[in-house]
């Protein structure tokens, strides 16, 4: 499908300049940082839950390719704790080939609500199986019998494929659990850095960087 012409009316309309915020939330200050990424990620995401927020662990996950092609796109945030960031996808994809050229990620949560954006860097690992299986079993069955129906990135004739594809696999697994698929499991992002960023007034957004060294964590605050 081709939407050439609207996509032209669209262009010529798209003149965005006129769009310009006011940035009045409270800033972010060293004195009130916790001592560890992690345990300011947990604060922010909790007030972020607290606003109401539709899929507040949703993030932006970058990779790059070998050829050195960036591609991003959303995925969920599992589980964060002091060993990282936790993500479920299809080892086949896209994402994961990326993955395993390079170990390298970098995940982008946009909370602009209330003015936030969180930015992490590291270096992203498979999860073991158990790790994998563990948050399989928690997930709904459509979305286990959809794990084993979408070959994830493969280009496809038409969705009548997918849905074929998803009868068979109910037939499959019709009264009995769902295994977790060996191309089907989890990411760990460990982070290097992870920057906050809270909007301010004027322009004077703060920005503090967690940097990881030998010893344990510094912050940097950069300019906006
Ligand atoms: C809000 C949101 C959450 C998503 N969560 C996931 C996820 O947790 N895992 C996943 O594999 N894809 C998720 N997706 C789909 C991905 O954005 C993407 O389309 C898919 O993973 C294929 O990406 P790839 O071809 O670059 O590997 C999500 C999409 C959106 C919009």
């Amino acid at each position: 499908m081709f939407a050439g012409s609207v996509g032209a009316v669209l262009t010529a309309r798209m003149d965005l300049s006129r769009l310009r915020e006011a940035y009045e939330m409270a800033g972010l200050e060293e004195a009130n940082l916790a001592d560890d990424p992690v345990a300011q990620f947990q604060q922010w995401f909790a007030e972020v839950e607290a606003a109401g927020y539709w899929e507040p662990n949703a993030m932006v996950l970058s990779t790059v390719a070998a050829d050195g092609s960036p591609s991003a796109r959303n995925v969920l945030l599992k589980r964060v704790d002091e060993r990282g960031f936790v993500l479920f996808t299809n080892y086949t994809s896209d994402k994961a080939s990326e993955l395993e050229a390079t170990h390298r990620a970098a995940l982008t949560f946009s909370w602009t609500e209330l003015r936030r954006q969180v930015r992490v860097v590291g270096d992203a690992q498979r999860l073991t199986d158990e790790e994998s299986d563990r948050y399989w079993t928690t997930r709904p069955r459509g979305s286990q019998l959809g794990a084993w129906s979408s070959d994830q990135s493969a280009v496809v004739p038409d969705r009548a494929t997918l849905e074929r594809s998803f009868a068979e696999q109910q037939e499959r697994w019709a009264g009995r659990e769902v295994e977790r698929p060996d191309h089907w499991g989890g990411y760990r992002v460990r982070p290097d850095t992870v920057e906050f960023w809270q909007g301010r007034p004027d322009r004077l957004h703060d920005r503090l960087r967690y940097r990881r060294e030998q010893d344990g964590w510094v912050v940097e605050r950069r300019a906006p």
